[in-house]
This record gives C-alpha cells, sequence and structure tokens, in this order.
C-alpha cells in the first residue's frame, strides 16, 4: 500500500491521504468491543464528507458539536436519531438549524430555558438529552469546574424549569476526558457516569432513553513510548454496564470517539520545494507546512519553551512530542541532519528541527504519519494565500472514494 499511497502523493502533494481500510480496522476492533453500545463518530476529528460517509455505512453515528456538523452528518446518510449535538454554548440560530436534524443535547440551564421558548414558539414538546458536570472526576475525586455540561448540584433548578417549559430530558451526555490509555480509569468513569444516568433517571421521574459515556478511548501514537489501551479489560467494564441495563434502565448505551476511528488512517505528505544551508544548518523547504498541518509547528514551539519535554496534553492543539512521526521519501543511500520547514514568511513554520534521514531534494516527499484526526481541519489553512491541501480517502487499491 505504501508504494499506491506515494503514487497518489506525487500527483496530489500538499495532500492528506486516508486509508479507508485501516478506518475499517478501528471501526471492527471498536464494534468488537463493545457489542452493546453504538458508537458515535466525533465528526470535529475529522471532518472530510467521504470519510463521515464511510463511517455512516457502518451504521455508525454523530456527536456533533455544531450546526454545522449536524448538517453534514445528515448530508452523509446519518439519520436524525443518530446524531447528538453536543456543544457548549449554542447559538438560538444553531437550535434552530439542527432542529429537525439530531438529538439536542443541552449544556446549560439557559440553554434548557431557550430550547423550552422555542419549542413553545413551534408549538412542540421537545425531548432533549443534557451533558452533565459530574460530582466526580475523571481518575477519582471530587467534579471540577468546566465551561460544559450542567453541574451536578443544579438538578434541583432544572427539575424546577422542566416544570416551566415544553420540554423532557430523556438522555445523558458525560465526557471528562480525551485521549487516556488507561482502560481501568476510563472504565471508572463509565462506572461513574451510569450510576449518574440511574441517579438522574430517579430524580427526573422517568429512567432515560439513553446514556452518552462520551470519548476517551485513545491512541498510542508511538508504540515505542507508549502503549495501546487494554480494551479487554476495559470492555469488563462495560459489560458489566450493559448487563444491568439489561434489567434496568433498558437505555440506548452510546460511546463516542474521532481519534481512534480516524487518527491511524491519515498520512500527510508535503511536496519539497527548496533546500538550503544557512551558516552550517540546512533547511528543507516544503509546501503546505504550518498552513498544511499545524501541530507539529506547536510542538516544535512548545519544545523551545520546555526542552526538557515534561508538557502534558493541551488537547487538541498538543497531543506530545513524538506524535506526528515523519518520514523523507529521499536517497536513501545518503543520510543527513535537516530541519524540515515550510515556505511560509515566518520562522515559526516549521515541521521538525534536526530531522536525521534519507537526503531530501526538490521534488521528493516529505509523509507525516497520524494525521487522520485533529489535523487537516485543525490547521489554519488560510494563512498567506496559498492554496490548501487537497484530501483523499483511498480504498485498498488506492483508488480515491468519493
Ligand atoms: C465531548 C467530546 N466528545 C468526543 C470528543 C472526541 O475525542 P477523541 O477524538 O479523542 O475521541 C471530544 C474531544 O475533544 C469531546 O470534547
Amino acid at each position: 500500500m505504501k508504494d499506491k499511497l506515494l503514487t497518489v502523493a506525487k500527483n496530489h502533494a500538499p495532500c492528506y491521504l486516508y486509508e479507508y481500510e485501516v478506518m475499517a480496522q478501528q471501526v471492527k476492533t471498536l464494534q468488537g468491543t463493545f457489542p452493546n453500545f453504538d458508537l458515535l463518530y466525533s465528526v470535529k476529528a475529522n471532518p472530510y464528507p467521504p470519510v463521515v460517509k464511510a463511517l455512516a455505512s457502518f451504521g455508525i453515528g454523530a456527536d456533533a458539536a455544531s450546526a454545522g456538523e449536524v448538517v453534514l452528518a445528515r448530508d452523509c446518510g446519518m439519520w436524525a436519531e443518530d446524531i447528538f449535538f453536543s456543544a457548549a454554548g449554542k447559538s438560538d440560530a444553531a437550535l434552530q438549524r439542527a432542529w429537525d436534524d439530531c438529538e439536542i443535547i443541552a449544556d446549560s440551564l439557559g440553554e434548557v430555558s431557550r430550547i423550552g421558548t422555542l419549542a413553545a414558539q413551534r408549538g412542540e414538546h421537545r425531548a432533549i438529552g443534557i451533558r452533565m458536570n459530574p460530582t466526580f472526576a475523571f481518575g477519582g475525586g471530587a467534579g471540577v469546574t468546566s465551561k460544559f455540561g450542567i453541574d451536578e448540584e443544579d438538578l434541583p433548578h432544572l427539575k424546577e424549569l422542566l416544570k416551566t417549559i415544553p420540554v423532557t430530558v430523556e438522555g445523558l451526555h458525560v465526557h471528562l476526558r480525551s485521549q487516556t490509555l488507561e482502560a481501568d480509569a476510563l472504565g471508572r468513569c463509565y462506572q461513574d457516569s451510569w450510576a449518574l444516568a440511574k441517579r438522574l433517571g430517579e430524580e427526573l421521574g422517568a429512567p432515560l432513553r439513553y446514556v452518552n459515556f462520551g470519548s476517551g478511548v485513545g491512541v498510542a501514537y508511538d508504540e515505542e513510548q507508549e502503549s495501546p489501551m487494554d480494551l479487554e479489560k476495559l470492555r469488563t467494564y462495560t459489560d458489566a454496564i450493559a448487563a444491568e441495563n439489561e434489567t434496568t434502565l433498558r437505555a440506548r448505551l452510546m460511546i463516542e470517539t474521532g481519534r481512534f476511528l480516524t487518527c491511524k488512517m491519515g498520512t500527510y505528505w508535503l511536496p519539497v520545494v527548496d533546500k538550503k544551508t544557512s551558516r552550517g544548518v540546512t533547511y528543507v523547504i516544503t509546501e503546505g507546512c504550518m498552513n498544511g498541518l499545524q501541530k507539529p509547528a506547536l510542538a516544535v514551539m512548545l519544545h523551545h519553551a520546555d526542552p526538557a519535554g515534561t508538557l502534558a496534553a493541551y488537547e487538541p492543539l498538543y497531543t506530545s512530542a513524538w506524535a506526528f512521526p515523519v518520514v523523507a521519501h529521499g536517497d536513501t543511500t545518503a543520510t543527513e541532519r535537516v530541519n524540515i520547514v515550510g515556505n511560509l514568511c515566518c520562522a515559526a513554520d516549521v515541521l521538525v528541527e534536526n530531522f536525521e534521514g534519507p537526503r531530501l531534494e526538490v521534488g521528493d516527499l516529505v509523509e507525516v504519519q497520524n494525521a487522520g484526526a485533529y489535523a487537516c481541519t485543525l490547521t489554519a489553512q488560510r494563512f498567506s494565500g496559498h492554496t490548501p491541501p487537497v484530501e483523499l480517502l483511498l480504498d485498498g487499491e488506492g483508488n480515491i472514494m468519493e
């Protein structure tokens, strides 16, 4: 497959290439691990329509973070009942745009109230879910302040509010952590969320129709640096929840994920457009560097601030120093130490410094791995008026899929 990718990349770079087969394998792994849970795809990780369409064809729904993502998910073939619009700060315009195309997950008491006003104006009764900021924290301890969700302590206010508006709460969404590799910590968070779901149903006087346990299942960006999550261990928690659900809530159980499904399928390819040496340092200049994939430049900046590399992840902007391995497709008979940079008029436009690998010349390609999630979409592509990179989804033969 590598040869096929290289051939496509030669014709399209700067480009993102997404391998369908890799994504399909990730889907299979998760569906196999959580047979009693529905999967939602966090569209923000990679909203490229052929990717969303492919995931829809596996029966996966959407965790949509904006009205635009709701519409995209619908356009890509997902059903309204499988699209969950959960985001802080939804405007009335966003709520109205998404109204008939999704389940709405309210994120604040103010939003619940505004949904009530909109429902009354429409002469409707609206069922919603709520995102909760629980009294527990990920990894143990008491709940923390957050811009996301309704504090669990505010449940009495919610109950009072619901008496005055044509709205019922039928679902719960909890999401406390992305990108963890600790199965026990995530499993305990799911357990706590399950207990919260039962409490919430009792408080509100009716069992919940759905419970979304949020994301968390992480990706080992570099298996020499970190071990993949033990999914079998996590499954012991989810199987226990599912078994209890059978005899109690009988709710629809869901887990959402963006990165696990898409990160590994993506590679980003940059063409070398110039090369020069300045006072002993060799610069390989590429096209579509910081303005094609921004996160490596942020990692370089952070490395200058913290050479010891002790900084914690700051998702989705910064994952780790090793999150984006670089491969130079140059002359393998000669090795060179270079700085691979971009062609923007700013010094921050760096892919990697002190890179040692095959000698690169103009026309060669540089590949960046793990570029399927929070990559193309999380990049300031309009900066400096360059042409944005192309995205392509490829089947196992290297053919472009629509
Ligand atoms: C509420 C919510 N759900 C899901 C995700 C997706 O996380 P990941 O792509 O790591 O699975 C995020 C990411 O920030 C999130 O905030």
